[in-house]
């Protein structure tokens, strides 16, 4: 899969792409099908709504799940993006967002570059998410909302959240909300499970809760060109991994196919020389760590 002159171009205005129907029914089955198992283990990589047992996020399942660890090695996901940075690309962050049924919370108006810039000391924006709808997606069971070409203001300001959500995000105040969406408007893909979106890191994007009787399951890669490793261990490792590892994508057929060909199983290689260097000298200094860290401890 290549990505269009056109399609570039629309990224470049927009800071997203919308694939419709990208994957096929059947494909969607073999993920959707293997989420239950996944919800069911409490592990500390699954987050949980406020009530304590509806699974919001579940993070890193690509390193214990085989379908999983397929998708994150998906062609279709994996190309485009390479092709964008020219550049290999390793997983950052891997998640299966839930949003289930009449209990999916809200996601507030952030940019994701905000957070793995402040929390993660990633250098540059040179990274990206690609999303997978595995259920259908509409207007009713809590959609993405996208301001498009908000990724060209670069990063905007925003407060440590560390009420709201089920985990600290770096959120936008109402009045920059406001002015970005009465230059760019609001958009909210939707379409039929097997449907991809592709959107800048500093995008600004949020989604309203989920009233309907649909379950709402997306799933996010963000990946990260190799150059822009992230240089702080602050979250978690299944949050924010450190294997920089570029990934190797698998045949576009792999997730029809019963085997695991191709999957870096038992073990996952880690980049132990990448973890060294995590000290380099970058944009990312020390003052912005300490300001980063003020900012959470005023929040609390
Ligand atoms: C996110 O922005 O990280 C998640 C939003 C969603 O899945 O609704
Ligand atoms: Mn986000």
């Amino acid at each position: 899969m290549k990505l269009t002159q056109q399609q570039l171009e629309q990224f470049e205005q927009d800071g997203y792409l919308f694939f419709p129907s990208l994957f096929s029914e059947q494909e969607m089955k073999v993920l959707r099908d293997e989420v239950p198992a996944i919800y069911k283990e409490f592990r500390p990589e699954i987050i949980r709504e406020k009530d304590g047992v509806t699974p919001r996020t579940s993070f890193a399942a690509h390193t214990y799940s085989d379908v999983f660890a397929k998708l994150g090695r998906h062609p279709r996901m994996v190309a485009p993006v390479q092709q964008y940075f020219g550049e290999p690309v390793y997983m950052h962050q891997f998640k299966i967002n839930g949003k289930q049924a009449f209990d999916g919370d809200v996601w507030q108006w952030h940019q994701d570059y905000g957070t793995w810039y402040n929390d993660d000391g990633m250098p540059e924006p040179r990274a990206m998410n690609v999303a997978i709808f595995l259920d259908e997606v509409n207007e009713f069971n809590g959609p993405l909302y996208f301001i498009p070409g908000s990724h060209r203001e670069g990063v905007v300001a925003a407060g440590h959240d560390l009420k709201t959500t089920s985990y600290p995000l770096w959120t936008l105040d109402n009045q920059k909300v406001r002015e970005l969406v009465a230059k760019g408007g609001m958009v909210a893909p939707k379409g039929p499970a097997g449907s991809m979106m592709m959107f800048h890191g500093c995008l600004v994007h949020g989604s309203p809760s989920n009233m309907s009787p649909w379950d709402r399951v997306i799933v996010y890669l963000s990946l990260c060109t190799v150059s822009n490793h992230i240089r702080r261990a602050k979250r978690p490792p299944w949050i924010a991994h450190r294997n920089f590892m570029p990934v190797m994508t698998l045949d576009d057929d792999c997730l029809l196919r019963k085997d695991v060909r191709g999957l870096p199983w038992p073990g996952h290689e880690v980049d132990e020389d990448a973890i060294k260097r995590a000290d380099a000298p970058i944009a990312w200094t020390a003052e912005v760590a300490q300001k980063a860290d003020e900012q959470e401890a005023a929040a609390i």
